[in-house]
């Protein structure tokens, strides 16, 4: 390492010696992630690596003369190095894209993972059956006399969920909340960021319990609205699944953020049994669910008999992904 330090590498050469190296030390993907720190280490974007001339490492055109500057040399081993810990790279960048948007991270945060934005394509789906949609350019605007679409994002980290359905639903109103001060934090900086902050309130609490505090809706008495919408990804790792988690999940996403109780289930028992208090009739409850997870928690919704319609939709692999279920009238 100090010695590719002393280097007078050019980008290439230090793409094809971070590739190397984080094969060594059992990262998978290394392609795209030294091609991801290499970018970052630029201040370009990845598809710069093959299209700008100045720091092309690949294909026709690739000048072998441009060289990192000392400075850009340094952060780029310090990525890696850190990258080999199997510190993730979103962490050691700051950011993820989900939606389309880009996120802030922090380890205060769990990283959106591409499965969620499933969630997020549902419940768009479920706010245009629910209103008449006047807009063209992606935009819901509702038409329904009291307007604003009420949807609650129960545990919302990052905010990914919260912040892609107030970029999508012109007309809404979006409650998110968290357990952590600290993820609300970044999550609040994420919604300043793509111009979506005064849609959303952010709340910190156990689950509904922030509902319940006066201040939640400055009205002096707590929770009187009810939502159209509740939505969560709850944390939904089982105890035994824990152990087997790669490192980059289990030594630097926050506990909190994954460990669902014995069995995973914690989180739905408890959405499930205490959601109807705050959804309107006819509003709905979309929740990501983990792998093999679908039949007990689609149970667990019969059981309460306050809900109807339950469907489970699978994502692109053909996994189980999401469960949505109506209120009863
Ligand atoms: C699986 S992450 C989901 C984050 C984000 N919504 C996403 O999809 O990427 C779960 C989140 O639940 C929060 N959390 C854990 N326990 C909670 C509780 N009792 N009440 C509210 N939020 C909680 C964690 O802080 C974490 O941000």
């Amino acid at each position: 390492m100090f010695a590719i330090a002393e280097q007078n590498l050019t980008i290439r050469e230090a793409f094809l010696w971070a590739e190397d190296y984080l094969a060594q030390h059992d990262v998978p993907d290394v392609k795209i992630e030294a091609e991801y720190l290499l970018a970052h280490a630029l201040g370009c974007k990845r598809a710069e690596l093959y299209l700008n001339p100045h720091t092309k490492i690949f294909g026709v055109g690739v000048n072998h003369t441009s060289r990192l500057s000392d400075s850009n040399l340094q952060i780029f081993l310090d990525f890696v190095e850190r990258r080999i810990k199997r510190e993730p790279s979103q962490y050691i960048i700051g950011e993820q894209e989900f939606w389309g948007l880009a996120f802030r991270v922090t380890p205060d945060v769990l990283i959106p993972r591409p499965e969620t934005e499933l969630l997020v394509e549902k419940t768009i789906k479920t706010v245009s059956s629910k209103s008449e949609v006047v807009s063209g350019n992606n935009n819901i605007q509702l038409t329904t006399h009291d307007s604003r679409f009420t949807i609650l994002d129960l545990c919302t980290g990052s905010g990914c969920i919260a912040i892609s359905l107030a970029k999508e639903i012109a007309d809404c109103r979006i409650y998110a909340a968290d357990i952590s001060e600290k993820a609300l934090a970044v999550a609040r900086e994420n919604a300043e960021r793509h111009g979506v902050a005064d849609k959303i309130h952010f709340l910190c609490g156990n689950l509904f319990e922030p509902l319940l505090a006066p201040e939640s809706f400055n009205r002096g008495k707590g929770m009187d609205v009810s939502f159209d919408l509740v939505v969560s990804n709850p944390p939904y790792i089982s105890k035994k699944m824990m152990a087997g988690l790669e490192p980059e999940v289990k030594d630097y996403e926050p506990r909190a953020a994954l460990y669902g109780g014995e069995d995973g289930l914690d989180f739905y028992r408890r959405i499930i049994s205490e959601s109807p208090a705050y959804l309107s009739a006819g509003g709905y409850l979309i929740l990501e669910i983990g792998y093999g997870q679908a039949e007990k928690i689609k149970r667990l919704i019969e059981l309460s008999d306050t809900f109807e319609d339950i469907n489970i939709i699978k994502d692109f692999s053909g996994i189980d992904r999401v469960i949505k279920a109506k209120r009863k009238g």
